[in-house]
């Protein structure tokens, strides 16, 4: 079987004509490629988290859009304009709480807005140029997100996770993988312990399949034991990614990453987030302003192989995420450093270290 490691999560076929993504919800029996030619599929692979993991999602939706305006037929500037933002619109109805798919698409908007003065031939290689060096930046700003959060780590620690932070979720190395794949490199033993991640699996299916793929020390959990494991002593620090982070720290992840939170604080863990910039959106002031996704109820009441779990017709509740209270977090690791509380401080701070990295 092919290393997954060494596959890219999204990337563009040799003509420019399709996005190119692992199909995640094959994974971890087969690993399938699958060639995105239109919108509307980029649009479809989002959705069913063919592709999922807020970065990856961004790139995904950088390429969608790039994908949706290679076809489009004129040469006035104004209709392109306005034809562009329509399927800029379109592939962000794909999925709501990760604001890396915004950022990316608005990113890719702002490169038409920019250059009205270009004709529609050098707009489409201008849209190309922008997608790839969104991907581009994302594998180097995942790195330094690795070599920021091993900083933290020690040798031997133990380390838990909750749903998928990893390359699988990104281009390459991940968020909250990233430290333990760079100190992997860098010759640390970390012993991994990874929730399952119900209802999805993320954890067993993803983390799992691409922790242990890389010769990581790793102990996959149902979501319930995370305690148990805590309080053996066998867990240093928790890390784990997001979806967005509001302007006071407060951070939306994978449903479950709240009640891991809580855990730790109580076993004196300090629990990280890691994320790039990308995934902050200071419109958000707390995290009450985040809008969590709601998914279908057939996530819970059937298991990932689809047997009946529950009775027809119970009452279901399925948040796709929930926000963990940014006192519960030690600090989060960002490209720049580590923001630290008070968090409106910090957090203002890494903005402006922003440059190209
Ligand atoms: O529903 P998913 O699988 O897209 O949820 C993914 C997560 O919650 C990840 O932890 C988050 O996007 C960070 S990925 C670096």
């Amino acid at each position: 079987m092919q290393n997954i490691m060494s596959i890219e999560t999204v990337s563009l076929n040799k003509d420019n004509t399709a996005v190119v993504i692992i199909d995640q919800t094959q994974l971890p029996y087969n690993i399938e490629m699958l060639e995105l030619r239109t919108q509307e599929e980029v649009w479809k692979a989002i959705y069913l988290l063919q592709v999922r993991g807020a970065p990856a999602i961004g790139v995904a939706a950088a390429y969608g859009v790039y994908i949706g305006a290679r076809e489009i037929e004129t040469q006035s500037y104004e209709e392109f304009r306005i034809k562009f933002k329509q399927k800029k619109d379109y592939l962000a109805s794909s999925r709501p709480t990760a604001v890396n798919l915004f950022w990316a698409l608005n990113r890719m908007e702002k490169v038409v807005i920019d250059h009205a003065d270009k004709s529609v031939q050098e707009l489409k290689h201008l849209l190309l140029e922008e997608a790839n060096e969104i991907k581009a930046e994302d594998i180097r700003v995942c790195r330094r997100i690795g070599e920021n959060g091993l900083a933290l780590l020690k040798d031997g620690d133990g380390i838990l996770t909750h749903c998928n932070a990893g390359q699988l979720a990104t281009v390459k190395y991940g968020t909250a993988l990233s430290p333990i794949y760079v100190g992997l490199e860098k010759g640390y033993h970390f012993k991994v312990f990874t929730d399952e991640t119900r209802p999805l699996l993320q954890g067993a299916r993803l983390s799992a399949f691409e922790l242990h793929s890389s010769g990581v020390d790793t102990t996959l959990i149902c979501d319930n034991m995370a305690s148990a494991v805590m309080k053996k002593g066998w867990v240093q620090a928790v890390l784990v990614g997001a979806d967005r982070i509001a302007a006071n720290g407060d951070a939306a992840n994978k449903i479950g990453t709240s009640g891991v939170a809580i855990l730790a604080k109580y076993y004196g863990i300090p629990f990280y987030v890691c994320a790039p910039l990308s995934t902050f959106d200071l419109n958000c002031k707390t995290g009450d302003d985040i809008h969590i996704e709601e998914r279908s109820a057939e996530e819970v009441t059937e298991m990932w192989y689809k047997k009946r779990m529950a009775p027809e017709g119970v009452k279901v509740f399925n948040p796709a995420f929930d926000v963990t209270d940014h006192q519960n977090i030690a600090g989060i690791v960002t490209e720049y450093g580590v923001a630290t509380a008070p968090f409106e401080k910090s957090i203002c701070e890494m903005f402006s270290k922003r440059d190209k990295l």
